[in-house]
């Protein structure tokens, strides 16, 4: 009881998510109102929010505030800052992204630049001005949301290999840079996680190498590694930090290249 009233009073009273509406955004609001904090709930789709908002007050009795982003539009976290200024947030989740894998010289390079500027820009920019603010209050936290693989490549998934890569790069340097002005900052290196992007990449949970884990697991595993240790980055999951430990890079960049080449051919077959 005595860690959970400290990591209140430490980080609390407003905790900021992105990419809230589902997956893993949503189970951090779930697991952080648990806790006390009050909850800014940012992403694009207002019905899943709303209702997420109305839960959390309801089972936790906490207060919520939705904002309604498009985190890959240029001036997306000033307006995001803007409707929270009121706010005395002290822990930032940085954690909307998605995917779109392909081929990528077949991929339109609007979208590209689209997804590059949510997956990476977002997350540089939520650093930017939350950790400002952080900084002129005298402390806080900030976790960035990675990609498991993504810092060795991931072939199919370039663009949001690469801008996952700029964000634990960006992560394990902030990490050094804040602590000096009271900021915590961790990357979490997201494994397979069984969120609506598996399916979107077409991939059969079944047939991978090790089974997604629960949105659940991802979150509570997460946050208690960003609260027990002064770690730059976590990725949860034992079994993922024992493969990721032993494994080869290249044979890692192979092996996942192989199961998305496999889900975009079952895609075809199953558009055709
Ligand atoms: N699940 C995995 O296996 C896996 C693996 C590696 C990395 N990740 C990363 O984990 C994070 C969470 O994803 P998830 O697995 O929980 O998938 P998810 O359920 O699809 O959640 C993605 C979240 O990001 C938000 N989002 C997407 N585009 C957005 C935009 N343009 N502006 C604002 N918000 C946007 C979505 O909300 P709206 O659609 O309502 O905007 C949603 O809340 C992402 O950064 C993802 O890249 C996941």
């Amino acid at each position: 009881m005595k860690s959970i009233v400290s990591f209140l009073d430490r980080y609390g009273p407003w905790a900021l998510v992105t990419g809230a509406s589902s997956g893993i955004g949503a189970e951090f609001a779930r697991q952080l109102a648990s806790e006390g904090f009050h909850l800014v709930l940012a992403a694009r789709r207002e019905d899943l929010l709303d209702a997420l908002a109305a839960e959390l007050s309801r089972r936790f009795g906490v207060q919520a505030r939705v904002v309604v982003v498009d985190l890959s539009e240029e001036d997306a976290v000033d307006r995001l800052g803007r409707a929270v200024a009121d706010l005395d947030i002290g822990l930032v989740v940085s954690n909307a992204g998605t995917g779109d894998p392909g081929h990528f010289l077949d991929q339109d390079h609007d979208e590209q630049l689209r997804l590059f500027r949510l997956n990476a820009l977002s997350h540089l920019n939520v650093a930017h001005h939350f950790g400002g603010r952080l900084a002129r209050r005298g402390g806080g936290g900030i976790l960035l949301g990675g990609a498991m693989g993504a810092a060795h490549g991931i072939p199919f998934s370039a663009n949001e290999a690469g801008a996952k890569a700029l964000v634990q790069s960006l992560g394990e340097s902030l990490h050094v840079e804040l602590r000096r002005q009271g900021i915590r900052v961790m990357t979490y290196v997201v494994p397979p996680t069984d969120t609506a992007i598996i399916r979107k990449f077409g991939l059969d949970p079944e047939l991978m190498p090790v089974k997604p884990m629960s949105t659940t697991q991802c979150v509570s595993e997460t946050l208690r590694a960003f609260r027990a240790n002064g770690k730059s980055s976590f990725l949860p999951g034992r079994m993922n930090r024992i493969m990721s430990a032993i494994i080869p890079a290249f044979v890692m960049r192979l092996m996942m290249g192989a199961m998305i080449e496999r889900a975009l051919a079952n895609r075809s077959d199953q558009a055709a």
